[in-house]
């Protein structure tokens, strides 16, 4: 093996063989780190191992319970051992917590788990443990050196790293957070859980900013890849499944943190009510997980030659798209007119049902008219047809268990009043 000096930028990971200034790649300065790189001789490749299907070495995957049934739906029943998992979010969001009440649930299983904190003290690890009511049997560090957390990690069954950003190698000169030592760190625990079964979880900050230097470089090293996100003006935390190599992806979870930490909300309602016009209210599935949401929107008149238009939970595209159809086919004055579309709760919403209640939401403001407490479901097609999202079903029982009584839809349902609304025509009559 051949050792050659090579300058790292320690935001985006350029490399180039020549100290420089300002990276040219992400534009940074002083970020160039040196970094001491060794390299294979000439042809000396070893031999691969080949393995057959026919030999019939599969492996299955063992799967054990977090002992909190939310957390297990979402990534598809459980862990998997050896699975490798990045928690991601913004400071403050409650990933440490999260990971807390895990690891506590977990170690009540007769489990054995190791949390290291590069971030935090031992003393404000107990006082929040002491916080949430966590009393059990967690074994903690403050150790921020990789390779000795690693070889620990093999007398555990979870081990949890917070924050990836505050661990590091001393293979390597430079300082903990910057690309080099977290993709470093994140290799070395992904060989550590592989190699002794060990489910291993990296708490990875991100920041609004958007440095690259952050928990994505790593995400396709990991098995897993959950975001926590929320507001920080409302108590709800979303769980929400990127990616993942041992179940489907697009699960969420939903949390309400509070000072005795986070509890899971079973059938969440996000409703602020007593708002007269432009709020309208959807079921919705996010993954498989049905919620009711509001959706609520501001139409006002503008002078500007291309009125403001801005989302909030919500794909813009997808706003726009509606906006435009309506304007067409209900010939409504909508292009002299800023439009702002907003999520009530803190929610990102994929889901394309939730059209019907945007358009619904937009009408009521712009004609100034309350819309009863009914729950709007549906697609707007570019035809102005309102098609039934997937799932109708489970988003009507969803509705009935909520205690709503009428709905808006493309359906017919006998236990509740339904506005059968087949295009956007139909939506106009529903508002009188
Ligand atoms: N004493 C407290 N009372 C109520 N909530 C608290 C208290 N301390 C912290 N929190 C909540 O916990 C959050 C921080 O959670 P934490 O798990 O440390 O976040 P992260 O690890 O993502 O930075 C705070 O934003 C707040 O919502
Ligand atoms: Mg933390």
């Amino acid at each position: 093996m051949k050792k050659v000096k090579v300058f790292v930028c320690e935001n985006c990971g350029y490399e180039s063989p020549k100290w420089f200034g300002r990276c040219p790649v992400c534009g940074k300065w002083n970020t160039a780190k040196e970094v001491v790189k060794e390299i294979g001789k000439g042809s000396s490749a070893p031999l691969l191992s080949l393995f057959y299907l026919s030999q019939g070495n599969l492996e299955s995957q063992i799967r054990f319970s977090s002992n909190i049934d939310e957390f297990d739906r979402i990534l598809g029943s459980g862990f998997v051992k050896g699975q490798v998992i990045l928690l991601g979010g913004e400071p403050g969001i409650g990933k440490s917590t999260l990971a807390l009440q895990i690891s506590d649930k977990v170690t009540e299983r007769d489990l054995k788990v190791l949390y290291a904190s590069g971030e935090e003290s031992i003393e404000q690890m107990f006082h929040r443990a002491k916080r949430i009511g966590v009393q059990s049997k967690i074994a903690f560090t403050t150790e921020q050196n990789i390779d000795a957390v690693s070889e620990a990690a093999k007398d555990f069954d979870v081990v949890i790293i917070d924050s990836i950003q505050t661990f590091y190698t001393p293979e390597l000169g430079s300082v903990p957070g910057g690309v080099s030592q977290i993709r470093a760190v994140a290799g070395k625990m992904v060989k550590t859980a592989k190699e002794n079964q060990t489910v291993v979880i990296l708490i990875g900050h991100i920041t609004k900013s958007g440095d690259i230097a952050g928990p994505k470089i790593i995400e396709h090293m990991v098995d897993t890849v959950l975001y926590f996100e929320g507001e920080r003006t409302t108590d709800y935390r979303i769980l929400r499944v990127f990616k993942n190599r041992f179940g489907p992806s697009g699960e969420i979870a939903i949390f309400e943190m509070s000072s005795k930490g986070l509890k899971v909300v079973k059938n969440p309602v996000f409703i602020e009510d007593d708002i007269p016009f432009g709020n309208a209210i959807a079921c919705v599935l996010e993954g498989s997980k049905p919620m009711i949401v509001q959706v609520q929107a501001l139409v006002s008149r503008s002078k500007l030659p291309s009125p403001r238009r801005t989302a909030v939970g919500i794909d813009i595209t997808r706003v726009n798209a509606i906006v435009a159809v309506m304007s067409k086919l209900l010939k409504l004055p909508l292009d002299m007119h800023e439009i702002y579309v907003k999520i009530l709760g803190g929610m990102r919403i994929t889901d394309p049902g939730l059209d019907l209640a945007i358009s619904s939401a937009i009408l009521s403001s712009l004609l100034e008219k309350e819309l009863s407490k009914m729950v709007f479901i549906g697609e707007v097609g570019l035809d102005g047809k309102i098609r039934p999202p997937f799932a109708m079903n489970k988003r009507l029982e969803t509705i009935v268990k909520s205690g709503f009584r009428e709905v808006a839809a493309p359906v017919k349902h006998k236990g509740l009043v339904v506005h059968e609304i087949k295009n956007l025509s139909d939506l106009m009559k529903t508002m009188g």
